[in-house]
């Protein structure tokens, strides 16, 4: 039965399928029972129903919430909405006492409310999700610091660190996501209850009281913004595709680490599938299904976007298709974090490979440009001297190491015994211990330091 039946014609079958929302929106029946307590709570304690209206009500309104967590009530999905189906319900079991419930309230801010309680309830799981990633980043740095790996740029191999040093850079990554999604919080964490259709209303209704019962920091200030303001989806949706980004990049570059040519990292088979062919395969299929589903977040941010540009001011049932590209980008980025620590907690790490293929592709001849910087040249000297010992390298199928002390006199004088000990790789990374870098000192620092961030959250 429509909300507003009562004087239109109503809708035939395939409109009303085409209208209604309580498909997707029935999920949020418990953000939609809390904030209508809170509201007919206000109502009575200011005296706009009386105490015994307010109870019959109240009380109704809780076992309704109890029966549906309990199976016992089942949502009718013929209704409009969530918001429509739980007021028919209540009138239907407690009768004229229960339209009073929409006194001084219109779906229009009940739906706003409705959705800033379901995201203040997720991002606190997706929080929850990242800190355990976070926490199991810390653990595989901890165990690697002596892990040493090539470290790539345009894929390539440039500069010796260790998978410590390595993983560490996303543990940056998803704390940036965590501060990012806490200020989202904050900023969104307001109550738009009260604002009713556009310009609140007559009655002498308290917005601070429901404010406090709901556990919002405070009224939204404006009611016109409060009933058409979806800011707080799309910074979720952005917040959300940058996480997805982020396990992105990662997916793809362990999909590659595993591959026979890297053999860096096996996947645990808990996270790998075989093929129905092929019987020697073990593919990496958890870590592609996140790299794909990263481009389905991406479409839930500009979906809305788009949904959003040119609504004017203020409800517009537009707003109605908020809905599903949240629901859909908050369930795609708990599952990928979850997925992802699973992944990380059962990664076996070969570090004999990492370690040989760190020796090859010149990682230290920075190394040996720095040595003759140490010796005196400037380093754009050292840096061409350098180029050419690599070109004759090259050619030769030489490692640095293997050049002898007469050949690298030739390239030039300065060159002395002490030259072999600098560029060993150990050496290079130890040297390598200023803020930030991938020295097991300054990796220990960047531990300490996450855990400590993490810890203030
Ligand atoms: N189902 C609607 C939504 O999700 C609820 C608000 C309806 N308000 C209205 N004026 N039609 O947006």
């Amino acid at each position: 039965m429509y909300l507003w039946g009562s004087h239109l014609e109503g809708l035939e079958e395939f409109t009303h399928e085409f209208n209604k929302s309580i498909d997707f929106d029935k999920i949020l029946y418990e953000e939609d029972i809390s904030g209508s307590l809170a509201h007919v709570k206000m109502l009575s304690q200011v005296g706009i129903i009386t105490k015994d209206d307010g109870k019959i009500i109240l009380d109704e309104l809780k076992n309704i919430l109890k029966e549906i967590k309990d199976g016992e009530l089942e949502i009718n999905l013929k209704e409009e909405d969530i918001h429509s189906f739980i007021e028919n319900e209540l009138t239907n079991r407690v009768g004229d006492v229960g339209k009073k419930i929409h006194t001084a309230r219109s779906r229009n801010d009940q739906c706003a409310l409705d959705l800033r309680l379901y995201a203040k309830k997720v991002l606190k799981s997706i929080k929850e999700e990242l800190l355990n990633l976070i926490q199991e980043i810390i653990e595989l740095a901890g165990k690697n610091k002596d892990t040493i790996m090539p470290g790539f740029t345009h894929m390539q191999h440039a500069q010796v660190t260790t998978f410590a040093h390595y993983i560490l850079s996303y543990g940056q990554m998803f704390y940036r996501d965590l501060t990012r999604l806490i200020e989202t919080y904050n900023r969104l964490d307001e109550n738009p209850l009260g604002s009713c259709a556009l310009v609140t209303t007559s009655f002498n209704i308290d917005r601070f009281m429901t404010t406090d019962i709901l556990g919002f920091k405070k009224p939204t200030e404006n009611s016109m913004d409060s009933v058409s303001d979806r800011d707080y989806v799309l910074e979720i949706l952005f917040n959300n595709s940058l996480i997805m980004t982020h396990l992105s990049r990662l997916c793809e570059e362990l999909i590659y680490f595993s591959s026979s040519e890297y053999s860096y990292i096996k996947f645990s088979e808990k996270f790998s599938t075989g093929s129905s062919i092929m019987p020697q395969k073990k593919n990496p299929d958890m870590a592609e299904l996140i790299r794909g589903k990263s481009g389905r977040c991406y479409g839930d941010l500009f979906t809305l976007f788009t949904v959003l540009k040119g609504t004017p001011q203020t409800y517009n049932k537009d707003f109605q298709e908020d809905k599903e590209p949240l629901f859909d980008s908050v369930k795609t980025v708990f599952n990928s974090l979850k997925i992802m620590k699973g992944i990380l907690e059962t990664l076996y790490i070969n570090k004999e490979k990492m370690r040989i293929s760190a020796e090859e592709g010149f990682l230290n001849a920075t190394d040996l440009a720095d040595y003759l910087v140490l010796k005196g040249l400037p380093f754009r000297e050292a840096y061409s001297i350098v180029g050419q010992i690599v070109n004759f390298s090259s050619e030769k199928n030489l490692k640095l190491e293997d050049i002898s002390l007469e050949k690298y006199k030739i390239f030039n004088e300065i060159f002395e015994e002490g030259l072999y000990e600098f560029i060993k790789i150990e050496n290079s990374l130890k040297n390598r211990n200023v803020y930030g870098g991938p020295a097991k000192e300054a990796v220990t620092i960047q531990i300490n330091n996450l855990k400590k961030f993490i810890s203030k959250i």
